[in-house]
């Protein structure tokens, strides 16, 4: 199959883009930078320039491909890269250039709990788009993740750990909350893209622990052998400085809502029916720090 990958230097894109180059696919991979993807082109996809605001270069980047990965964002965007630009509008360019170019199926990354009226905009914008997809005529499959480690425990929670000893919880950390590694959520992808079992579905998936973000803590404290200083951004001043914050700092106030969400909100998920269905070895939150703390890229 010929594959075009959009966000191809994101966790997501980057790993989908490997692992379907390994086995045997040709891969396109967008780039709005394409110095970005050179790794990727040194194990033979074809790197293009390409940018979810530019909707002619998502024409050019459709053209005879079989599928698209979607899987870009702009949770924390800003300027012309506001997440209204990109993952509103951008998004419904890229589904109607598939549908004009004639892809034969569109895979896009969605999120865990979306809803219509969910309390992030970022994912209501979320749930717009699966409405935009399933209503476009193309063959689709909408994956549901829920946080990545990569960014949810590393580089949110455990980078600085390592680094500096510190690290900021937003709330009190003490909800469970199911991660998911990126490595995992492209094996999906990759079902997503090549397997019928997932053509017109949209599919809950998640990682094998529920863990807190505290608990998260005590692993980097456990793997880098060094006591951390927690401070905590109280939930109840979010909840207020968000909505007051919406007009001026838009991006602050949406990352304001998100981690109310996810402090107070059930994050929690049961793997028992997607293994059923899609067995696979998955990542743990654990096996995950381990390696990260001892030196390997997260
Ligand atoms: N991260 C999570 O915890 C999580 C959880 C659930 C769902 N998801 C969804 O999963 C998907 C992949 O997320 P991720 O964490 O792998 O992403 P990521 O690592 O944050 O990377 C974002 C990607 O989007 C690209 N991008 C941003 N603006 C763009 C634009 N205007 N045009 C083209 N590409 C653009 C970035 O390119 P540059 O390198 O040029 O910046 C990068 O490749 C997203 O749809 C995300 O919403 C993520």
């Amino acid at each position: 199959m010929y594959i075009l990958i959009v966000g191809s230097t994101g966790v997501l894109g980057r790993e989908a883009a490997r692992q379907l180059l390994v086995a045997g696919h040709k891969v396109r991979a967008m780039a709005r930078d394409v110095e970005k993807a050179a790794d990727l082109r040194a194990m033979g996809a074809e790197v293009i320039q390409g940018d979810l605001i530019d909707p002619e270069s998502l024409k050019k980047a459709c053209q005879g491909v079989d599928a698209v990965l979607a899987a870009a964002h702009q949770l924390m965007g800003t300027g012309k890269y506001t997440s209204e630009a990109v993952d509103d509008a951008g998004h419904r360019s890229l589904i109607d250039a598939a549908k004009a170019a004639g892809v034969k199926h569109f895979v896009y990354t969605s999120v865990i709990g979306v809803r219509p009226d969910h309390p992030v905009d970022f994912i209501r914008c979320k749930s717009k788009i699966e409405t935009y997809l399933k209503s476009s005529g193309l063959s689709y499959t909408i994956l549901r993740p829920p946080a990545f480690m990569e960014h949810h425990v590393h580089n949110l929670l455990g980078a600085t750990i390592q680094t500096t000893g510190k690290t900021t919880i937003y709330g009190k950390g003490d909800n469970p909350v199911n991660f998911i590694a990126g490595v995992d959520v492209a094996r999906f992808a990759v079902i997503a893209l090549t397997d019928p079992r997932l053509k017109n579905r949209a599919i809950d998936i998640g990682g094998p622990d529920n863990l807190s973000k505290n608990d998260v803590v005590k692993l980097y404290e456990k793997y880098t052998g060094r006591k951390a200083s927690v401070s905590h951004v109280p939930t109840g001043v979010m909840k207020v400085m968000g909505p007051i914050l919406r007009p001026i700092q838009p991006v602050l106030s949406r990352l304001m809502a998100f981690s109310v969400w996810m402090d107070t909100c059930d994050q929690r998920f049961d793997t028992t029916a997607m293994l059923k269905e899609f067995p696979m070895p998955l990542t743990r939150v654990e096996d995950f720090v381990h390696n990260v703390a001892s030196g390997n890229n997260s």
